[in-house]
Parts: structure tokens; C-alpha cells; sequence
């Protein structure tokens, strides 16, 4: 099995509506404007609030020193029509054989499935080129969206407790949710069946 210490090659993930690509600079203005949102902010452990485009600056340079890293792999989320930044989504690699999957949309993006499609594209890239056993996620006990985005996932919730959110001074009441790889395969190999109406009577001979 290959070690996730050695550096994550830049890929783009295309799904029905979206792009997943490598955040650049040239994202900066929109990621500030759209992450400087409380109701976006405040959600995740890590995003700053306020956040300026010297936060964004700082995540785009982050981010790739983490890919070469091996630690982290992000992705801007980009509509194919328009070609506009909606937000990011990712995985943290904690330890071989486990990625920690985030995301987070602009509000204007909200409500619409794309991060369901951005996870489950993301899921599917973690599980066919990585190592990993497990995607876990985490989030708020209050965020029902994003617990009702990993349920769409295929994601089961685990247990609850308080993580460190160092973005907002302190330890955050979070949900724990985890899909194993023996589940992913089982879901994406779940087939059709073919149902007709049966020829044979049920009515009892007497
Ligand atoms: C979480 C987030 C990414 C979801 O993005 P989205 O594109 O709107 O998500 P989707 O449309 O794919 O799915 C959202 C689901 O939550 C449901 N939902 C939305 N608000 C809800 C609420 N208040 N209570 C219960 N369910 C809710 C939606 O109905 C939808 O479920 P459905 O398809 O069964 O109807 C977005 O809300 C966000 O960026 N929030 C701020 C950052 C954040 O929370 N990041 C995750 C940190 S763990």
C-alpha cells in the first residue's frame, strides 16, 4: 500500500454540473467575498470570520504546500456554465488510511444538491486513488445541511463529542460520520432490479 506522505498530483474532477479543480490566486477576490459570511464562517472549524483576501491568499498557498505534502487535497468548486468559484471542498489526510472530507458553498450557491455532487465526486476520486479505509466527516450539532449533505453521501453518523475549532477560539459540539470503503463498494455496485408483473394467480384453489 502507498504511503499519502508522498505529494497528491493536481487533478480536475469533472461532475454533471461542476468542476473541482486546485484553487488559485486568481479565486481570491470571490473565496473573500463568499467565505466572509458568518452563516459560511461559522459553520466550519476553520475558516476565519471575518475573512479577507488575505485569508484566501494564505488558504491558496496552504493548500498546495498540504497537496505536495501529502496531508490535504483541495478543490475550488467551479459551475461548468459560467465558470463561477462556488466555494471549496476537500480531504484532509490525518492518518494513512483515513481522508476527512470538508466543504464549504457561498450562500448565493446553497440549496441546489451541489455539494452533495461535489462530495460524492470527491468520495468516489478519495476511494478509486487513495489508500484510505474510511471518510469520516464532521460537523456542528446545529448544521443540519451539511449533516443531511454527508447522509446523502452514504456517510452513517458515529457519535458526537467536541473537536478543537482554533478559527473559533475554542472546542465546538460536533457529529461524527463515517463511510467505509466495504460500504462505498457495496452502494456503487447497488444495481437495479427489474421488477414485471407476475403471470401466476394468488388466489387459493379450493
Ligand atoms: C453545508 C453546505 C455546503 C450545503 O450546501 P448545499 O449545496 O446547499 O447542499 P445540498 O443542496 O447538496 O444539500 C443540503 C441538504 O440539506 C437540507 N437542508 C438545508 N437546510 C436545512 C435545515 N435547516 N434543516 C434540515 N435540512 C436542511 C436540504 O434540504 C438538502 O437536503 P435534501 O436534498 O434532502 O432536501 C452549505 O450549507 C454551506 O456551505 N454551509 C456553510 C459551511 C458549512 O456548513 N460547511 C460544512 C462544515 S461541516
Amino acid at each position: 500500500m502507498s504511503s499519502q506522505a508522498s505529494a497528491i498530483p493536481t487533478i480536475e474532477i469533472e461532475t454533471a454540473r461542476l468542476i473541482l479543480r486546485a484553487p488559485t490566486f486568481a479565486d481570491v477576490p470571490e473565496m473573500a467575498a463568499l467565505a466572509n459570511d458568518s452563516a459560511v464562517a461559522l459553520m466550519t472549524g476553520r475558516l476565519p470570520f471575518p475573512y479577507g483576501e488575505n485569508d484566501a491568499l494564505t488558504f491558496v498557498h496552504y493548500q498546495d504546500e498540504a497537496r505536495r505534502a501529502g496531508k490535504e487535497l483541495a478543490f475550488a468548486i467551479e459551475s461548468k456554465e459560467g465558470k463561477a468559484f462556488l466555494g471549496c471542498i476537500g480531504f484532509r489526510l490525518p492518518k494513512p488510511d483515513a481522508a476527512e472530507i470538508g466543504y464549504w458553498l457561498g450562500r448565493r450557491h446553497w440549496g441546489r444538491g451541489l455539494a452533495t455532487e461535489a462530495a460524492r465526486a470527491l468520495i468516489d476520486h478519495g476511494f478509486d486513488t487513495l489508500p484510505i479505509k474510511t471518510v469520516i466527516g464532521e460537523c456542528r450539532v446545529i448544521n443540519e445541511p451539511s449533516r443531511r449533505v454527508m447522509e446523502k453521501c452514504g456517510l452513517r453518523y458515529i457519535n458526537s463529542g467536541l473537536r478543537a475549532a482554533p478559527a473559533r477560539g475554542g472546542a465546538l459540539p460536533i457529529d461524527r460520520f463515517c463511510l467505509s470503503r466495504a460500504d462505498w463498494v457495496s452502494f456503487k455496485a447497488w444495481q437495479p432490479a427489474i421488477v414485471r408483473e407476475s403471470s401466476g394467480s394468488t388466489e387459493l384453489a379450493v
